[in-house]
C-alpha cells in the first residue's frame, strides 16, 4: 500500500515547487518541499538560497506524521499523502511548532483523517484551536512526556520555548535515533541533497538563520541544549533546508557556542506571565519591546508552561524582573508554583517590575511585590494594574515602562562610553552646535514630545528635515513611516521654561502636555502656542544609525509666530551629550 522511495528524488514538479520524498531511517519517511525561488522569510530576512518545509512519517504499530507544510504545496502533498497514507491508518498528528510554513495543511489533514489526535505544546494546541476553528483531538506534552508507536519507536518530547516561538517541543525517536527540531538547527537552504554533506555550502545560511531567529533568545537555546544533553543523536531532521546527518554534532555545537558567547556579555530582563490569561500577552509584549529598545535582550518566560528549572535558572540570572501576575489556582491554595520558585531564585541586585492583568482572579499584587522588595529588587516603574481591554494608551504606558527599565539597567554602561571617547575628539565633535526643538507627535488616543538638537533641513526638493532620535525615546514608535509631527522650534528669547518642562522626568504614559499651551496643526498633532515657528512633518524614511534613527521627513507647512525672533541655540561643550 505504501510506495517509499528509496533515495531523493523530486516528484510531482510544478514551476519551481517540488517534493522530494525519502526514506531516512527504519519506516521513516521526510516529504520535503522545496521552494526554489522563496527570497524573503518574516519581514526583515532576506534569502539567497530557497527554502524548503520538511514533514516526517513515522510507521510503527501506530503511524505519526510530524509537522505539515506550508500550504503552497497543498496540491503536491495532498496528492502525495493520499495516494501514500492511509487516512484511517493515520493516528497522531505531531506538531513541532505551529507556525504557517509547517501548520500550513493541518486542516486539510484533520479533514482527510478526522480522527487524527494532534500532539503539541500547550501552547500550540492553543494556537491551532484558534487557527482552525474546528473541533479535533489532541494530546498536550511537554519534557518527559512519551509516546510509544510500537516496532521501537518510542517518541519522547522534549520543550524548548522561544526557539524561535513560544509552542516549540522537539521530538525524539528512541528507535531509530532520530531527532526532529522542526525550525531549531534549519537554515533556509534548497537542494536536492537531501543531508548535509557539504558544510562549506550551508555554513553561512546555517549562521544567518542562526542570528535572525535564534540569537535573540540564546539562552533558552542553551537550556534546550541541556535537555537533549542525554539522546543519542543519529540525525537531526530539522524543518528548514538539509537534514543534518555527517556533521551533526559539529552544527549542534555551533549552538551551543555560539549561545554562550552571546549570554555572557548579555544584559538581560525575563519577563514571566501566563500566555493564555488576561491580557497578559499583550502587557508582556509592550513591556518587551521597550525594553528591547534600550539595548536589553528580554527572555519571555510562559509561567503554565514553563519548567521550574526554567523559572530558576532566568529568574537567578536575568539583571530585571518582571512579573505579570498569574491567576490565582485556588483561594486557598499556596502561592501559584512558579511564582514560589522565583521568589526563592532573584537576588538583591536585580531590578523588577509588575503587572496584573486579569481582573480580580490574579495572585495579589502586593503581597508579592512586598516580598521582592524585602529581598532588595529596585522597583523602576509602579505596578501596573489593568482592568479594562487594554487600549493604544496601555501598550504606549508599558512600552514606557520597559524602556524606563531598560534605561535603568544600562544607566552605567553609557557613562562608561561616554569616558571611554578621546578626550580631543569629544571637544572637537562638541563643537558642533544647533538650535533648539520640541517634537511633537500625536496619533489616535497616543501623544508625545521630546526635545531635539540634532535637527536640519535635509532636502530642497520636496523639502525635508533629519531629525536624529535616540532609539529609546518615548516618541520613537510615533515618528514611523508615515507618521505625522510637528517641529517647533524654540525662542532665544523664552526657550528655558519649555525646555524645563520636557526635559522632566515623566512617569510612564503621562501626558507630557498637562499645563502646556498648545492648539492642533493640520496634521494633528500639538503646536505650541510659545514656540517661534513651527513646521508640519511627515515622516518618509527612516535610517539606522547604531543607537540612533535618523528620521527624515518631508515639511508640509509651517508658520513663523514673530518676524524678528531668533532660533534658541545650544551650544555644547563635549559629544557625550546633546
Ligand atoms: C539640549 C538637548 C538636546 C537634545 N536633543 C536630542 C536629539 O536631538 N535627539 C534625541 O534623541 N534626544 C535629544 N535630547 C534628549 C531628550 O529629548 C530628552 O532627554 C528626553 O526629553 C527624554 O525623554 P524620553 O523620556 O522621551 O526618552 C536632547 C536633550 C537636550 C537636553
Amino acid at each position: 500500500m505504501v510506495a517509499l522511495i528509496d533515495s531523493p528524488r523530486n516528484l510531482h514538479a510544478q514551476g519551481r515547487l517540488t517534493l522530494q520524498t525519502a526514506e531516512i531511517a527504519a519506516e521513516t519517511t521526510a516529504f520535503r518541499c522545496l521552494d526554489w525561488d522563496r527570497d524573503r522569510f518574516d519581514i526583515e530576512f532576506d534569502l539567497k538560497n530557497g527554502t524548503t518545509y520538511n514533514s516526517f512519517l513515522i510507521r510503527g504499530d501506530k503511524t505519526a506524521l510530524i509537522d505539515t507544510t506550508h500550504a503552497k504545496f497543498r496540491e503536491q502533498y495532498l496528492a502525495y499523502a493520499t495516494e501514500n497514507i492511509n487516512p484511517f491508518e493515520l493516528d497522531y498528528l505531531i506538531v513541532n511548532h505551529t507556525e504557517p510554513d509547517h501548520s500550513g495543511l493541518i486542516k486539510e489533514i484533520l479533514a482527510w483523517a478526522p480522527h487524527v489526535v494532534v500532539v503539541g505544546s500547550k501552547v500550540a494546541i492553543q494556537f491551532l484551536e484558534n487557527m482552525i476553528h474546528q473541533p479535533f483531538e489532541t494530546m498536550v506534552v511537554k519534557s518527559g512526556h512519551e509516546l510509544d508507536l510500537g516496532q521501537g519507536h518510542k517518541l519522547s518530547f522534549v520543550s524548548a520555548p522561544n526557539l524561535h516561538w513560544p509552542d516549540t517541543i522537539f521530538t525524539y525517536d528512541a528507535g531509530t535515533r532520530v531527532l526532529y527540531t522542526c525550525d531549531v538547527f534549519g537554515m533556509h537552504y534548497c537542494d536536492d541533497f537531501l543531508f548535509d554533506e557539504t558544510p562549506h555550502l550551508l555554513e553561512a545560511d546555517f549562521r544567518y538563520y542562526y542570528d535572525c531567529l535564534m540569537g535573540p533568545n540564546a539562552r533558552s537555546v542553551l537550556m534546550a541544549l541541556k535537555r537533549i544533553d542525554n539522546f543519542e543523536v543519529d540525525l537531526v531532521a530539522t524543518g528548514h533546508g538539509p537534514l543534518l546527518r555527517y556533521h551533526r554534532q559539529s552544527w549542534m555545537e555551533k549552538y551551543r557556542q555560539w549561545s554562550q558567547n552571546q549570554v555572557q556579555t548579555e544584559t538581560f530582563v525575563a519577563l514571566f506571565y501566563v500566555e493564555e490569561y488576561g491580557y497578559s500577552d499583550r502587557i508582556v509584549k509592550a513591556i518587551a519591546e521597550g525594553i528591547s529598545k534600550t539595548g536589553v535582550a528580554v527572555e519571555l518566560v510562559d509561567m503554565s508552561v514553563a519548567d521550574s528549572h526554567e523559572v530558576r535558572e532566568l529568574a537567578h540570572s536575568a539583571a530585571g524582573i518582571v512579573v505579570g501576575m498569574p491567576p490565582q489556582l485556588d483561594q486557598n491554595a499556596a502561592m501559584h508554583p512558579a511564582l514560589s520558585t522565583l521568589l526563592t531564585s532573584v537576588n538583591s541586585k536585580q531590578s523588577m517590575g509588575l503587572f496584573e492583568t486579569g481582573g480580580g482572579h490574579d495572585e495579589p499584587i502586593y503581597p508579592v511585590r512586598n516580598r521582592l522588595q524585602a529581598i532588595g529588587l529596585k522597583e523602576v516603574f509602579p505596578p501596573i494594574a489593568i482592568k479594562d481591554t487594554p487600549s493604544q494608551s496601555t501598550d504606549q504606558l508599558c512600552y514606557e515602562a520597559g524602556i524606563d527599565l531598560g534605561q535603568w539597567l544600562t544607566r552605567d554602561k553609557s557613562v562608561q562610553q561616554s569616558k571611554q571617547i578621546d578626550a580631543h575628539l569629544d571637544r572637537a565633535l562638541g563643537r558642533i552646535s544647533n538650535g533648539l526643538y520640541i517634537v511633537t507627535a500625536k496619533k489616535g488616543d497616543l501623544s508625545s514630545a521630546m526635545i531635539a538638537s540634532w535637527v536640519m533641513q535635509a532636502s530642497l526638493e520636496p523639502l525635508g528635515v533629519a531629525i536624529s532620535v535616540a532609539k529609546d525615546r518615548a516618541i520613537e514608535m510615533l515618528l514611523h513611516g508615515g507618521d505625522r509631527f510637528v517641529l517647533n522650534v524654540l525662542e532665544e528669547a523664552n526657550y528655558q521654561p519649555l525646555m524645563k518642562h520636557f526635559l522632566k522626568r515623566f512617569p510612564p504614559g503621562a501626558d507630557r502636555f498637562a499645563g502646556i499651551d498648545t492648539y492642533p496643526a493640520n496634521n494633528g498633532s500639538p503646536i505650541l502656542a510659545k514656540a517661534l515657528a513651527y513646521i508640519e512633518c511627515e515622516v518618509s524614511n527612516r535610517y539606522e544609525c547604531s543607537d540612533h534613527m535618523i528620521v527624515y521627513a518631508t515639511v508640509k507647512t509651517g508658520r513663523v509666530a514673530k518676524r524678528d525672533g531668533l532660533t534658541a541655540v545650544h551650544h555644547r561643550k563635549a559629544s557625550n551629550h546633546y
